[in-house]
């Protein structure tokens, strides 16, 4: 039996791709336990879903910081006080500094809304909409100094249909993330993911001892 690794989760609001990883983990019997949820906003709505199922909760506000390095210094501060093997970005709505980023190179993952490296940033299904594309989706991906462009681990895509709004389209793009995100952690967490230059490459899962 592997050694249970630590998830430490950050959300900004709804948390729904977060409820997913913990649903999932603890459905699949992964090994792994998610030590912490932590947020940037008290009002997170997925906070409570976290406490309901007595997972640590913790808000590092950054209203209360002046700059991004010192906010980022006491966040890594309460990520590493539950001493993270990863740390999965799920919904976090900040832009992280550099410093940050290396700290945790190689173990932050981040999902992302669209087909990258295809919209980057914000509002994608509005990037999306108006740019025609006929298919759409979300992506997970390794974090890198580069925003929303590090190597990707997985990506589901939907067709775009001719009456969406980006209300239709966000939701139909968030089905796949409640997919593909648990399964990438899940990757992770089983040691399958290698990157090498820049790119990800999946080992089979190991195959149980006759
Ligand atoms: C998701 O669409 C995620 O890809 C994006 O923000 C949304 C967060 O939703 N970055 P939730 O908080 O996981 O419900």
């Amino acid at each position: 039996m592997p050694a249970m690794k630590n998830i430490v989760v950050l959300i900004s609001g709804r948390g729904s791709n977060m409820q997913a990883i913990v649903k999932a983990a603890q459905a699949e019997r992964w090994p792994a336990r998610i030590a912490a949820v932590i947020s940037n906003r008290a009002d997170a709505e997925g906070l409570a879903f976290a406490a309901s199922h007595g997972i640590p909760t913790a808000v590092v506000s950054n209203k209360a910081f002046a700059t991004r390095e010192a906010f980022d210094a006491a966040l890594a501060q309460a990520i590493d006080g539950f001493q993270p093997d990863l740390v999965v970005l799920a919904g976090f709505m900040r832009i992280l500094t550099p410093g940050f980023v290396e700290h945790y190179a190689g173990r932050m993952l981040n999902i992302h809304p669209s087909l990258l490296p295809s919209f980057a940033g914000l509002a994608t299904h509005r990037q999306a909409l108006a740019a025609g594309v006929k298919v759409h989706g979300a992506t997970v991906h390794f974090v890198t100094a580069n925003l929303d462009h590090g190597p990707i681990v997985d990506q589901a895509a939907v067709p775009v249909l001719p009456d969406d709004t980006e209300t239709t389209l966000a939701a139909r793009v968030l089905e796949q993330e409640h997919i593909i995100y648990p399964r990438a952690v899940r990757m992770f967490v089983e040691g399958r993911l290698r990157v090498a230059n820049g790119l990800v490459r999946i080992d089979a899962p190991a195959t149980q001892p006759a």
